[in-house]
């Protein structure tokens, strides 16, 4: 056993060599291809970045109206899928929800289901990232219920997603182009983030040769958690808690709280494995959050103000800085999203959606490198030695 190294959350293993995203958590540096996410998130949008992840570089004009045309052909989903949905609760947590529906689509695609062909995976990919908006917005609908919206594919990306959330058959819907501009972005900053747990999950998920739409199902699950994309929802029920048990006044209280070890109380929307400095995507997404926030007249939104003195508090205090804990981009994200409408229970689902792309460029990548084999990490034995069954009655 001596020759296996012990690295309990892989803190200093590399899983595999990736030309996708770069980090410099030191920094505070986010690059998807070599690009950085500042730029990304100012002057491309989301399918631009979709494509720049799956193909290595940005498109150009021919061909980024093609991969738009490509995505906008798959967006609906098989009919069928609508009595999958039936079969849940209605209070069914989305998470639950969208694992079971992104992994049913392995059953409907039998051209785009073997992972080692590289024009079925083309065309799972682009399957994927159509459909996921259209799958989180028939969880929703079917939450609320409410019917399902159809997708109309002479909108954005995230306008048809907007106004398959929250448009009704029987009223025009017309999508605020600022709130647009505000989905997009968090999309574009979920998009990757190199070898994070669901990353690393879809990965070794993919190299046993399943399918790529079970591999983006397995992803879906380990992203739930609230260590990982679960950190949203459970950021923005922090803060309401806060808020309810006397908001401002009370962060003082809830901080000592934090930093007491016993408590098992943690500042959600804090902290990252990799990011010992400003998460950029939080920067970006502060931002956005104040953009929103003055397009729908929420400049006073109480939890923001909470989120800030929040923050205030943690940047100048010893045991965060200690620890170089910063804010992560899910500690924004959630206000923004509330502040658009979106339920709480549906942010982790979104997160997905956005990520859905970085896991099929990772899986690509994956599968492609000619070194790739089966993940199967080894294990230090630490169990009982060699010992004889007893009969029942001498045990
Ligand atoms: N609040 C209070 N203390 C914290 C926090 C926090 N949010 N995060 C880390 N610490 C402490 C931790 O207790 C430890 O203290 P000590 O050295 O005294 O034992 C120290 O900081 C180092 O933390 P760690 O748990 O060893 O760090 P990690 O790399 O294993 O965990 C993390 C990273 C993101 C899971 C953790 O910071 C965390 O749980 N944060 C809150 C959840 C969250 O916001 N997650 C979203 C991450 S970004 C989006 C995504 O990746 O999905």
């Amino acid at each position: 056993t001596g020759k296996f190294t012990y690295d309990p959350g892989f803190l200093s293993t590399s899983s595999c060599n990736s030309t996708i995203t770069y980090i410099d958590g030191d920094k505070g540096e986010l690059l998807y291809r070599g690009y950085p996410i500042e730029q990304l998130a100012v002057s491309c949008d989301y399918l631009d970045t979709c494509y720049l992840l799956l193909y290595g570089d940005l498109p150009n004009e021919a061909q980024r109206q093609d991969f738009h045309a490509r995505v906008t052909n798959h967006t609906m989903v098989n009919e069928q899928m609508q009595f999958f949905l039936r079969g849940f609760r209605r209070d069914a947590h989305p998470m639950a929800v969208l694992t079971g529906l992104v992994g049913g689509l392995s059953a409907f695609y039998h051209d785009s289901t073997d992972i080692n062909n590289p024009q079925h995976r083309e065309i799972a990919a682009i399957r994927l990232i159509a459909k996921m908006p259209t799958l989180v917005a028939m969880a929703y609908k079917y939450s609320v219920g409410q019917p399902y919206m159809y997708p109309k594919n002479d909108l954005s990306y995230a306008g048809n997603f907007m106004r398959m959330m929250f448009a009704t058959p029987c009223e025009d819907y017309k999508v605020n182009p600022v709130i647009e501009r505000a989905l997009d972005r968090i999309f574009i900053l979920h998009a990757d983030h190199e070898q994070n747990a669901s990353t690393s999950t879809v990965r070794l998920c993919g190299s046993s040769g399943t399918n790529p739409f079970a591999a983006i199902a397995a992803g879906v699950a380990c992203l739930w958690g609230p260590a990982h994309g679960g950190a949203n929802e459970a950021c923005l029920n922090m803060l309401e808690e806060i808020q309810a048990n006397g908001g401002v006044a009370k962060v003082g209280e809830f901080m000592e709280k934090v930093k007491d070890k016993n408590s098992g109380v943690k500042l959600m929307g804090f902290g990252h494995r990799v990011y010992k400095n400003y998460d950029p995507r939080a920067k970006l997404m502060r931002e956005t959050c104040h953009e929103v926030l003055n397009e729908l007249g929420l400049q006073n939104d109480p939890l923001f103000k909470l989120a800030m003195e929040l923050e205030k508090i943690a940047l100048e205090d010893d045991y965060f800085v200690a620890r170089k804990l910063y804010p992560n981009v899910d500690f924004y994200s959630g206000i923004v999203q509330r502040a658009i409408g979106i339920p709480v229970q549906l942010f982790t689902a979104i997160f997905a959606l956005a990520r859905t792309v970085g896991w099929i460029a990772q899986l690509n990548e994956m599968i492609a490198d000619p070194e790739y084999k089966i993940g199967r990490p080894r294990q230090l034995f630490v169990g009982a030695e060699r010992r004889d069954v007893k009969p029942l009655d001498q045990r």
